[in-house]
């Protein structure tokens, strides 16, 4: 998708093209709208009489009449005028793209006025995210199924200013895109090794990229990453991703660390067949990580992070781990696995223990399709957050309020670690079914020596169907990229 900041349109008038204005509650027009109205001598006035009024998520299309630049007319509603916020700018792009994507207009005007600068460049991003498509393997797709819109031209009061804006947004929305590339391939194709792979050539944006193999892994001790690994033909990885945009490059860096089960088949403790293709997506923390390393190498963003993937396959083969096998992590503690398919745990295990080992850094923030019971208890809008740290908490969550990727604070209570008890070993690698999330947090904490920490439980959020929001089409949502971007953002820069 191309995106174009104009002073004033029509500046190309293609023939398919399709303009956008914005429409306030109660049928209050915008000015292009009005000037709009005018050229087409009251047309839009003639909608509004209708149920069209101008409602947030509401649209209506009408067919321009001859003499106009383009084919098609959209009114965008966008809510009470006074309530119109960056957000409402970028879900206005997004349902702009939407609505005309299939009409056959190569072109998109977003005629939007009464608005700033910034926000038109919100507006632009909310077209780039909306516009994001896994297609590549769909080889015998008819033309006229594919989106036509190829271009965006938006209407800025200075198009320099908005630009200079929609820099930084335009790395964020490359980075959510490869996220969600990731997230999309087919677990045939995406595997540990090719998952680091992908992430090596991030080097060319400027990240230091190291690759640990299991070799290296079992030197540094990592029995319970290496044993959910086991059980598949195809080798695990350790990949950690490292950005160095602080003034002073050896400054305490801050941390994120991924579940990177690139394919999750429950290993002994078999899943059941139904929906098991969806384990492909397990790897979605990950994902997420290596999407925020990205967007901050893409804007050059002044802070020291550190990024690690945990990368391997949950698979059943007869060199599989067993339940009752007892594994000892990098941190020495042992583990009974009683549930092969509790494995995200195992593998943040000792990623997590790896990184403030060797990083000693400030914080980290472990983002992991951990749990079926995180989408029991908050559905599909909300990930979990589980901290030790409430500053930390306070500042995910806020994070995810602005970038419309919300989170739900979860409790850490110590006496349910009492469920994590086992008669053989320091610790079981499963609970109850009660509180499923929360003994899985619970295990997670026991490897993180005392530093703050936070845990995003993703499982609800990292694959949307269908979709809840326009930016976010179905499928991999690259949920985690925009709320931690704007984390180091608000908080961790200058
Ligand atoms: N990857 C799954 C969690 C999951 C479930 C992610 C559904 C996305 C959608 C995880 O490894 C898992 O299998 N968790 C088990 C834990 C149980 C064995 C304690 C679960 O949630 O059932
Ligand atoms: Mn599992
Ligand atoms: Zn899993």
């Amino acid at each position: 998708m191309q995106i174009e900041f104009v002073g004033s349109g029509p500046i190309e008038g293609a023939p398919l093209c399709a303009v956008a204005v914005l429409v306030f509650e109660g049928g209050d027009l915008s000015a292009a709208a009005e000037a709009l109205d005018q050229q087409m001598n009251g047309a839009i006035s003639r909608v509004l009489a209708g149920r069209f009024k101008g409602a947030k998520g509401q649209s209506a299309e009408l067919l321009a009449p001859a003499g106009l630049h383009a084919s098609l007319v959209l009114l965008v509603g966008v809510g009470a005028r006074d309530g119109f916020d960056d957000q409402a700018a970028e879900n206005a792009g997004a349902e702009a793209y939407k609505a005309v994507n299939a009409s056959g207009a190569t072109l998109l005007e977003l005629r939007f006025t009464d608005i700033t600068n910034a926000q038109a460049a919100r507006a632009a991003l909310g077209v780039r995210l909306a516009s994001y498509r896994f297609d590549k393997y769909l080889t015998r797709e008819k033309p006229e199924k594919k989106p036509s819109v190829h271009k965006a031209q938006v209407l800025a009061a200075d198009p320099q200013a908005a630009l200079l804006a929609f820099d930084p947004l335009a790395a964020v929305a490359d980075a959510v895109a490869f996220t969600r590339d990731l997230v999309s391939e087919p677990p045939n194709i995406l595997y540990p090794e090719e998952f680091a792979k992908r992430v090596k050539a991030l080097e060319a944006l400027g990240l230091e990229v190291e690759v640990l193999d299991e070799e290296q892994m079992r030197a540094l001790g990592m029995g319970c990453l290496l044993g959910v690994s086991q059980g598949s033909a195809r080798p695990g990885r350790l990949a950690i991703l490292q950005w160095k945009g602080a003034p002073d490059p050896d400054a305490q860096p801050i941390a994120f660390v991924g579940k990177g089960v690139c394919f999750d088949s429950g290993g002994i403790s078999l899943k059941p067949a139904d929906g098991m293709e969806d384990m492909k997506w397990d790897m979605g923390g990950a994902g997420a990580v290596a999407g925020l390393m990205h967007a901050l190498a893409g804007r050059k963003a002044k802070v020291n992070a550190v990024g690690i993937l945990g990368l391997v396959e949950n698979m059943p083969d007869g060199n599989a781990q067993r339940p009752g096998d007892i594994v000892t992590s990098m941190s020495g503690q042992t583990v009974e696995v009683i549930n092969t398919d509790a494995e995200g745990r195992l593998v943040l295990a000792d990623a997590l223990w790896y990184c403030q080992e060797r990083f000693k850094p400030k914080f980290m923030v472990d983002l992991a399709t951990l749990t079926g019971a995180i989408i029991v208890a908050l559905g599909h809008d909300y990930a979990g957050l589980f901290s030790n740290n409430d500053e930390l908490a306070d500042a995910l969550f806020a994070a995810g309020q602005a970038e419309g990727e919300n989170l739900w604070r979860m409790p850490l209570p110590a006496k349910y670690e009492k469920q994590l008890e086992s008669p053989a070993a320091d610790l079981k690698n499963i609970g109850g079914r009660p509180g499923g999330s929360i003994t899985a947090a619970l295990f997670i904490q026991k490897f993180v020596n005392g530093l703050p920490w936070a845990h995003l439980d993703i499982a609800s959020t990292a694959w949307k169907k269908p979709s809840t929001s326009p930016t976010v089409p179905e499928g991999a949502s690259g949920f985690g990229v925009r709320l931690l971007n704007r984390l180091v953002a608000d908080k961790y820069e200058g």
